[in-house]
């Protein structure tokens, strides 16, 4: 029984890393999608309202698809999920095509500034082939980011 909790939290702790540390430095987003069917074409809709077209692929976490791309959506946490500066609008059209928000995910969107219906961690939405077209909102502002105009370098 004991062991069985313990196989139980190990995994969960292993779960969380594995996710954390293969998208942590977004080496993966670096890299061109290998074929056309990896494809995912998504558009950053920035706070002064120009539209980034980006070509993703299957495999790429929103937030360090941004970075590449040098779309100010900052990540302060690099993914831990224990911030809010990654907090996105997602098209609600496409809300339902995403996994369901973590617990963790949502306590943290509870901190975030401009919340809406529609809002997510952009670090916890990775693309696939049912997000082609997608298009992703950054809010007026995050917690951590500066009111003087200033845009924080991502991590
Ligand atoms: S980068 Fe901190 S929760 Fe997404």
């Amino acid at each position: 029984m004991q062991l069985t909790q313990q196989s139980r939290l190990t995994r969960k702790i292993f779960d969380k890393f594995s996710v954390t540390q293969i998208r942590k430095h977004g080496e993966y987003e670096w890299q061109d999608p290998k074929s056309e069917d990896e494809v995912v074409n998504i558009t950053y809709v920035l706070k002064d309202g120009i539209r980034q077209q980006v070509r993703g692929k299957i495999g790429d976490n929103i937030l360090y698809l941004a970075h590449r791309y040098k779309i100010p959506l900052e990540g302060a946490c690099e993914a831990s999920l224990a911030c809010s500066t990654c907090h996105v609008y997602v098209d609600p059209k496409y809300l339902d095509k995403l996994a369901e928000p973590k617990e963790e995910e949502e306590d943290m969107l509870d901190l975030a500034p401009f919340l809406k219906n529609n809002s997510r961690l952009g670090c916890q939405i990775i693309l696939k082939k049912e997000l082609e077209k997608m298009e992703i909102t950054l809010p007026q502002a995050t917690r951590n980011f500066y009111i003087d105009g200033h845009v924080p370098e991502p991590h």
